[in-house]
């Protein structure tokens, strides 16, 4: 019997960084997604095998010494084998169209369909419970993840999400279009994010007046997002982007990067953790092409547009 089960990526539209301390973010799932095959296999092994690499490693080992790039998935298999007094191991297929490093939520996308997957070979969870668990082996990468990544994974849409209250779907009946350019430069989110700590620990006023900001803008754009304001959804994209330069996780490359496109589109802003991965930039379904071709030319680029479906598990069978 095999278990699919997929889930999508992400853009940070405002707060990235900020959630990570408690204010909230406004994220858009993508449509582009990863899909997991899962089924139980007659060995004592778990068997990870995606574009990147494969490996089977004992269901006995430690979570300790697994490579960091399979530990996501051995956490979610051993703990859903354990949890269902499972007495033989699980195979899994990952195939992904979600570019890896790059800030689309690739990771999370991964941790919420290997959970969707596996648990779904053994019984029907919740939403809820699916994403608990992948955001908890997301934190076996990423300690200090604010969850908000696997949430719109799993929900789809356009979310608010803080960290003590949890996400909201912000209802929209509009396609927004979207221009994603990849920097190419990689970066880590867990080193950007510990960063941002320690410019939080010695410039306590200006990351608590940060905040705050940050807090008007979102409550400004919520409004903007249901009424369609492309023109004011932008320029508070253009300022999401300033404040992320005070916060110091942008730099020359993804700066030149967001004045090129900024001349054809609404807005554009760092997505993510920043420091490398993606640029974003709020365009309309007239223009989309024009802007893309434009991008396309000199840099890895795509086209998205937001996913409202959310995680998807379908039968086992
Ligand atoms: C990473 O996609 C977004 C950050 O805000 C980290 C997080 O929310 O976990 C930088």
């Amino acid at each position: 019997m095999t278990s699919k089960a997929s889930a999508p990526g992400k853009i940070i539209l405002f707060g990235e960084h900020f959630v990570v301390h408690g204010t909230k973010a406004i994220l858009g799932a993508i449509n582009k997604r990863v899909t997991i095959i899962s089924e139980k296999n007659k060995s004592q092994n778990i068997s990870i095998k995606s574009s990147l690499g494969e490996n089977s490693i004992p269901i006995s080992e430690s979570i300790e010494n697994v490579d960091s790039m399979f530990k996501p998935f051995f956490f979610i298999a051993k703990k859903i084998i354990n949890e269902n007094n499972f007495s033989n191991g699980i195979d899994m297929d990952i195939q992904s169209d979600i570019p890896i490093g790059a800030g689309l939520g690739s990771s999370s996308a991964c941790c919420v369909a290997a959970a969707a997957s596996i648990s779904n070979l053994f019984s029907e969870l919740e939403k809820n419970q699916i994403l608990n668990i992948a955001i908890e082996a997301e934190r076996t990468i990423f300690p200090n993840t604010s969850g908000a990544d696997c949430t719109v994974s799993v929900f789809g849409g356009i979310i608010g999400y803080q960290k003590d209250s949890g996400y909201k779907i912000i209802e929209t009946n509009h396609e927004f279009d979207f221009i994603v350019v990849n920097s190419k430069k990689p970066h880590s989110t867990s080193i950007v994010v510990d960063r941002v700590n320690k410019f939080k620990s010695s410039n306590e006023k200006i990351f608590r007046d940060l905040c705050e900001e940050e807090t008007r803008l979102i409550e400004k754009v919520t409004d903007s997002l249901q009424t369609f304001d492309l023109e004011t959804i932008g320029k508070c994209m253009s300022q999401n982007q300033i404040f992320l330069e005070q916060l110091g996780v942008s730099n020359d490359q993804l700066l030149e990067i967001i004045k090129l496109i900024e001349k054809e589109t609404f807005g554009a802003k760092i997505t993510g953790a920043g420091d490398g991965g993606c640029i974003i930039a709020l365009t309309n379904k007239n223009e989309k092409e024009t802007v893309f071709e434009h991008m396309k030319t000199e840099h890895e680029a795509y086209s998205v547009t937001i996913d409202k479906t959310g995680m998807q598990v379908f039968n086992a069978n």
